[in-house]
């Protein structure tokens, strides 16, 4: 049986297709394995969002270049975002590659290894399926270790065209994924053990769907009332029933249809979208996690303009504040450009206000990079390399101090953890309501439930809990304590590599 080994560049969407395209690969009578020395077949899923995460695509495909000299039989493919944005430009430029497929194009993976196997040239797929979108859908019928937390997309591409962004070129437009698809998939995740889902997409809280089946939200007049009139002219004209967006009654119907689902999350809301009926779910939806992912990009008005985010940070803050009021210790995260073309210190100075004001608990910085094709690209990239990173830094400063003043706040208190995993060295590995990672022993098996914890410390980025239950309590591995341990991955054939 032909061997595998896929390495996954980026975000969470690229996990999530990671999952799927082993999925494809199995059923074609690949086998995966962890050693990629010894693999047949190394497929890399890139990311092309920052030029750093091309600069580590580069330089992976060089280092299987030098085993390829030795076993000329091994193939490299290329999935994702570079292999979307670059195709045949991208073979010219590094000819050990054998294959280039884009995100739409996986289900056609196996035919494009058979004909390599034939002794073809290069292959490479990269089409948007614009006319009749495909998702990729969970393998039921394949044998899998057991998933307490699943991904399910609910749509693909990206219409906002941030003016930094390279997603929309790369993902294409705006599709989404009809709602009896979605509520399927997460049916038979529960079925085999999930207990957790977290919904994906560009900006999913844009979400429609496209078979017009799920019912109307009762509350939906009153909430498209509150969209500029362009927008609502837009969503009535598409015929779809008069909400603002589905995404609260998509949320709804899969709450109803799933109960053995013990959380909900989703990640990313665009702020612009974020409307009085997604705050309502959060209330009236136990699933529904009391934390959310909402990249703001910039503290500064002028700024947020020129990336065309449109919205304002007062916008921004209305829409957190009422967040936070609706839903009690409800936490935020974000996603934070420095230097982006123009950014003053001023400007950057009125970032770190937000951070402040808004209490982010986590914040992913990235320096400001260009991407080809965007139109920010007309804007000259003037802030400097080393100004950039005295920024990051600086942010990084202000987010650690707000996360570390927040998991400190929390020692002492109780915590239902959803249990997710073993520790690298021993004990359990689950993570709060909030997306706290939380380490702690018990006696008895304990993955998959949702455990009553106490908070008795607190690393760096994670928690240390003992079970509530005394009956069941056991001390944590001192060494896992001093680690600080992440989640262990045990999964073979898959490399995760962070792209920061
Ligand atoms: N809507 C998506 C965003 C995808 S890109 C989501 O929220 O899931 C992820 C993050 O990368 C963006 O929020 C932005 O902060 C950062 N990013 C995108 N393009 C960038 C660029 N050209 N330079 C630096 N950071 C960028
Ligand atoms: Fe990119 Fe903006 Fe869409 S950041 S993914 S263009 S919401």
């Amino acid at each position: 049986m032909p061997s595998y080994s896929l390495v996954t560049f980026g975000c969470q969407m690229n996990q999530h297709d990671s999952e799927r395209m082993e999925e494809v690969l199995q059923r074609a009578g690949y086998a995966p394995t962890t050693d990629v020395e010894q693999a047949d077949l190394v497929l890399l899923n890139t990311c092309s969002v920052r030029e750093k995460a091309e600069q580590k695509l580069r330089s992976e495909v060089g280092r299987l270049g030098v085993l390829k000299r030795s076993r000329p039989e091994l193939l490299i493919g290329v999935a994702g975002c570079v292999a979307q944005q670059e195709g045949e430009r991208l073979i010219k430029r590094m000819p050990q590659i054998d294959l280039l497929i884009g995100p739409d194009n996986i289900p056609e993976l196996p035919g494009l290894l058979r004909e390599l196997a034939g002794g073809a040239p290069p292959q490479v797929r990269a089409a948007f399926d614009l006319d009749s979108p495909r998702f990729l859908t969970l393998d039921a019928g394949l044998p899998r270790a057991r998933q307490v937390s699943s991904f399910v997309t609910i749509m693909k591409g990206c219409d906002e065209r941030c003016s930094f962004c390279i997603v929309p070129t790369t993902r294409g437009p705006e599709r989404y994924r009809p709602s009896e698809e979605i509520l399927l998939e997460c049916e038979a995740l529960v079925a085999q053990g999930t207990r957790e889902i977290t919904l994906l997409g560009q900006t999913v809280d844009s979400y429609l769907d496209p078979t017009r089946k799920l019912p109307a939200n009762p509350a939906a007049e009153a909430a498209l009332a509150m969209l500029p009139s362009g927008e609502t002219a837009k969503r009535r004209g598409a015929g779809i029933h008069a909400d603002e967006s589905e995404f609260p009654a998509l949320l709804r119907a899969i709450c109803e249809r799933v109960p053995g689902l013990a959380r909900l999350r989703y990640t990313s809301l665009h702020p612009r979208h974020l409307t009085p009926s997604l705050i309502q779910s959060h209330q009236s939806l136990p699933q529904l996690v009391r934390h959310v992912h909402m990249p703001v990009q910039s503290g500064s008005d002028r700024v947020l303009r020129r990336m065309i985010r449109r919205y304002s940070v007062a916008e921004y803050l209305e829409r957190t504040d009422a967040l936070k009021r609706a839903v009690p210790g409800l936490s935020l995260s974000t996603d934070i450009i420095v230097g982006f073309p123009g950014e003053t210190d001023e400007d950057f100075e009125l970032t770190l206000d937000l951070m402040r004001r808004v209490g982010f608990v986590g914040v992913f910085g990235f320096k400001y990079s260009e991407r080809p094709g965007t139109p920010a690209l007309k804007l000259t990239d003037d802030v400097p390399e080393s100004e950039k990173s005295r920024r990051l830094s600086a942010l990084f400063e202000v987010s650690e101090g707000l996360r570390r003043a927040h998991l400190e706040r929390l020692i002492g208190k109780e915590e239902t953890v959803l249990v997710e995993g073993l520790g690298k060295t021993g004990g359990y590995t689950g993570r709060t309501e909030r997306n706290e990672i939380v380490h702690f022993g018990s006696k008895e098996d304990v993955l998959g439930e949702l455990a009553l914890v106490r908070i008795t410390g607190a690393f760096k980025h994670s928690l240390e809990a003992e079970l509530v239950d005394e009956a069941r309590r056991a001390p944590l591995p001192a060494q896992l304590a001093s680690a600080g341990a992440a989640l262990a991955s045990g999964r073979p054939g898959r490399v995760n590599l962070p792209v920061v």
